[in-house]
C-alpha cells in the first residue's frame, strides 16, 4: 500500500529527499514521485507519493505507483491530468503526465515534446501543445501537429474497470550505483531543459549532511535570486524554477555547501 505525504503549496515546488538508512525503504524514498496540479504556467506540489513495488535489475529500477482516485480526484473526470515528477528518472524525461482519456484508459507520458525539449502545456481540448514551436500531441502522444516528429515517449497505465486507482510503471529509473547512498558524491547537473524559456530543473547531488545555497546570478556574477537555502540530508535532490521573467541571455547558476563544495554552470534563456 502506498503512502502519502501531503506537502504545503509552493509556487514552485523544489526539493525531493532521497536519502535514508534501510536500502530498501531508500530506494522508495528515493523514487518517491512528486504529484503537481497546473495552474496558468505554475505547477503547485500536491503530494508526495512512494512507489508500491520496486524492481532492481542489473544497474537499472522499474517502479510502480498507484494513484488513488480519492487522493487525485481529478483523475475520476475524464480529460484529468496531473503532472508527476519521479526522482530518478533522467532529466531529458522531464516530468511525467497521467490522463484520463476515457472511462476506461488512462494514458502516462513524458512532459517533454520531442522536437527541442520543451514542457507541453497541461492537457486541454484533447490535446497537448507545446508553446515553444507549436507541436500538438493527442492524448496518447501521438503528434497531430508539427514540427514534432514523433510520439511523447509513454509509459504503461493498468486500470481495471471499476478500480478507484491507477498504475503506473516507470522503467529506466536512475542507476542503483547512483542511488548508492555512499557513492553520492557533491555535485551540480546541468539545468533541463537549456536553453529555456519557462521552467528549468536542477539536479544536484549532496555526499553529506550540509548547508546547501544556490544561487542564479547574472553572467557578471550579480546575485538574481537564490533557489535554495537550506540543510540538506545526503541525497540527489532536484530544484525547479520559472526564468520567464528574464531577460533573453546567458547566466549562471551557483552551488555551494558548508563543507566548501562550490560549483558554477551557465544557463540560457531563450
Ligand atoms: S520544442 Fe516543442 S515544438 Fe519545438
Amino acid at each position: 500500500m502506498n503512502s502519502i505525504r501531503q506537502i504545503p503549496d509552493k509556487q514552485h515546488p523544489q526539493h525531493i529527499i532521497v536519502g535514508t538508512r534501510n536500502r530498501r525503504e531508500f530506494l522508495r524514498n528515493a523514487l518517491a514521485l512528486s504529484i503537481f496540479a497546473v495552474g496558468g504556467s505554475t505547477h503547485t506540489l500536491l503530494a508526495t507519493i512512494l512507489p508500491d513495488d520496486i524492481i532492481e535489475k542489473g544497474s537499472t529500477l522499474t517502479s510502480t505507483y498507484t494513484m488513488r482516485f480519492s487522493d487525485f480526484p481529478v483523475l475520476r473526470n475524464v480529460n484529468g491530468s496531473v503532472r508527476v515528477q519521479v526522482p530518478g528518472a533522467p532529466l531529458s524525461l522531464g516530468r511525467i503526465i497521467v490522463t484520463r482519456l476515457s472511462m476506461t484508459e488512462f494514458s502516462a507520458l513524458s512532459e517533454l515534446c520531442t522536437h527541442a525539449s520543451c514542457p507541453v502545456d497541461p492537457f486541454m481540448n484533447g490535446r497537448f501543445t507545446c508553446q515553444c514551436h507549436g507541436s500538438v500531441f493527442d492524448g496518447r502522444g501521438r503528434v497531430l501537429v508539427g514540427p514534432a516528429t514523433r510520439p511523447l515517449l509513454s509509459f504503461t497505465t493498468t486500470y481495471r474497470s471499476g478500480d478507484d486507482f491507477v498504475q503506473i510503471t516507470i522503467p529506466g529509473l536512475v542507476t542503483s550505483s547512483v542511488l548508492g547512498e555512499s557513492q553520492t558524491s557533491f555535485s551540480l547537473g546541468q539545468n533541463f531543459p537549456n536553453p529555456t524559456s519557462g521552467q528549468t530543473t536542477i539536479e544536484y547531488n549532496v555526499e553529506r549532511q550540509s548547508m546547501v545555497t544556490i544561487t542564479l546570478l547574472s553572467i557578471l556574477g550579480k546575485e538574481i535570486s537564490e533557489l535554495v537555502r537550506r540543510e540538506h540530508e545526503p541525497g540527489v535532490y532536484r530544484v525547479t524554477t520559472d526564468v520567464s521573467n528574464l531577460s533573453r541571455g546567458v547566466y549562471l547558476y551557483r552551488m555551494e555547501t558548508s563543507t566548501g563544495f562550490t560549483q558554477t554552470r551557465k544557463l540560457t534563456v531563450i
